[in-house]
């Protein structure tokens, strides 16, 4: 399966993920700039913000009561697209997924 993160800048990776590893994991594999993950996907760090792009907004969901919190600490602007990469995990219905990263 692929996902494909779009920079602040347009420049675009695109990365095979594996069903079941997080788009933070298959960021920071990728050496996608501006996805640190540094607390390892416990929802501690905020250093894995993506805004998901409109297409697979309904696909991927929105924010845990949590995630929602931590969303308030993040780098880069927060809007209703914004998610933390830690918590969307790939499975086939996201194959293709495409992630903006908002701050590098
Ligand atoms: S990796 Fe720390 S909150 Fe996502």
């Amino acid at each position: 399966m692929k996902a494909t993160w779009i920079l602040p800048d347009g420049r675009e990776i695109t990365a095979e993920v594996t069903a079941g590893h997080s788009l933070m994991e298959a960021a920071v594999a990728a050496n996608v700039p501006g996805i640190i993950g540094e607390c390892g996907g416990t929802m501690s760090c905020a250093t894995c913000h993506v805004h998901v792009t409109d297409d697979w907004r309904a696909k991927v969901g929105g924010p845990s009561d949590f995630e929602d919190a931590m969303l308030d600490i993040v780098e880069g602007p927060r809007t209703e697209a914004s998610r933390l990469s830690c918590q969307i995990e790939m499975s086939d219905t996201l194959d293709g997924l495409v992630l903006k990263v908002p701050f590098e």
